[in-house]
């Protein structure tokens, strides 16, 4: 009843054929399913005598065990076969030019790179990076800061005045409010600095509605304005990597410090370039001075012996002298032929050599 050459034939040839795991699995099924050939054929067998059962259920047996041996050597190599196929198609040919790689032509905005420098060297020189809202209240962008209302101190802004109906909020002026928010956690010494986005009602080649600014805070019980004058000429002969850059503190107005300073760099203008560290013409790069004591109180500081100092810098502009940028307005422009020319490679990082 059982044609045991031909079964065995067939079920030989039908894996030879195979030339993937799935077929592979199809003809195992086929035989050794639950209602495969084999399956069928051992119901059958009850009906046989003793010896017919013997000696059919010894071919059976012969059988499954030339099967999975062949089953098994075909799987090897179907796999053997799959892993030569996939290396092959990962091969990389090293002798090809290189391809240009969309992210490799995208650049990085001029501001962000600036901050990302801004960044490493305050923070490098141990001052704490801080935050505050774009969006402030009356009390932090001008009476805490000692600009109280009707002042005319207010006029140096051309402040945008944001209605909610409720309180007076503005489009941060300065990053100046941050100074006060952090001056309110008590915490001291206290050494931060805050970049951000301000906010001017103001548009010509020296003036974009938003820019950025970046504020410095240190208070302690001995700081002084020599302290300050040593911090800036670091921080600046780092920034314009320039050893031989000359700061001049020029006597100015800010209502939160007490005395306040405009600090100048020196650079030659001849030749129709600007060139930072020589010559005796004068550039102005920030305002700074001493916290004015009103500050220190309306942000309820009660130690009459801490004082500190303070500075705030335009990032465009420290980022215009540094790079070369002639108008200010191409900053936001979001012209791409600008970007891919005064844009950094984002794979460049700040030189912290200096430390
Ligand atoms: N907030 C001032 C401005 O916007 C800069 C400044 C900051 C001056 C801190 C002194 C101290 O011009």
């Amino acid at each position: 009843m059982l044609n045991y050459d031909q079964l065995v034939n067939s079920a030989l040839a039908d894996l030879n054929n195979c030339h993937s795991l799935d077929l592979l699995e199809k003809v195992r099924v086929k035989y050794f399913g639950k209602n495969g050939e084999i399956a069928i054929l051992l119901k059958k067998l009850s009906t046989l005598s003793d010896e017919e059962k013997s000696t059919t259920g010894k071919k059976i047996n012969s059988l499954k065990q030339s099967f999975f041996q062949k089953f098994e050597e075909k799987k090897q190599s179907i796999e053997q076969k799959q892993i030569q196929k996939k290396l092959e198609g990962e091969q990389v040919d090293i002798s090809l030019p290189t391809r240009e790689f969309e992210e490799f032509n995208s650049k990085v905005h001029p501001i962000t790179h600036t901050v990302n420098e801004i960044i490493s060297i305050l923070g490098s020189m141990g001052l704490n990076y801080e935050e505050g809202p774009d969006i402030e209240n009356d009390f932090y962008n001008f009476s805490a800061l000692n600009i109280p209302q009707n002042h005319p101190a207010r006029e140096m802004h051309d402040t945008f005045y944001v209605d909610n109906g409720k309180e007076d909020l503005v489009l941060r002026t300065h990053t100046s409010p941050v100074q006060v928010r952090c001056l309110q956690k008590k915490e001291f010494p206290l050494g931060i600095f805050a970049p951000g986005r301000t906010y001017r009602c103001d548009s010509d080649i020296t003036h974009t509605p938003m820019f950025h600014q970046v504020e410095g805070l240190v208070v302690d019980y001995s700081i002084t304005f020599s302290n300050l004058k040593w911090f800036l000429e670091k921080f600046c002969k780092i920034f314009f990597d320039n050893n031989n850059l000359k700061l001049r503190f020029r006597p100015s107005y800010f209502p939160f410090t007490e005395p306040s300073a405009e600090v100048d760099i020196n650079c030659s203008l001849s030749s129709g370039k600007i060139e930072l560290g020589k010559g005796s013409e004068w550039m102005e790069i920030l305002g700074c001075g001493m916290v004015h004591p009103n500050v220190l109180e309306m942000s309820g500081v009660k130690d009459k012996k801490l004082q500190g100092f303070a500075f705030g810098m335009g990032i465009e502009r420290l980022s215009m002298l540094k790079y070369g940028m002639p108008d200010l307005r191409d900053f936001y422009d979001c012209n791409l032929n600008w970007l891919s020319h005064y844009g950094f490679s984002f794979l460049e990082t700040t030189d912290l050599s200096w430390r």
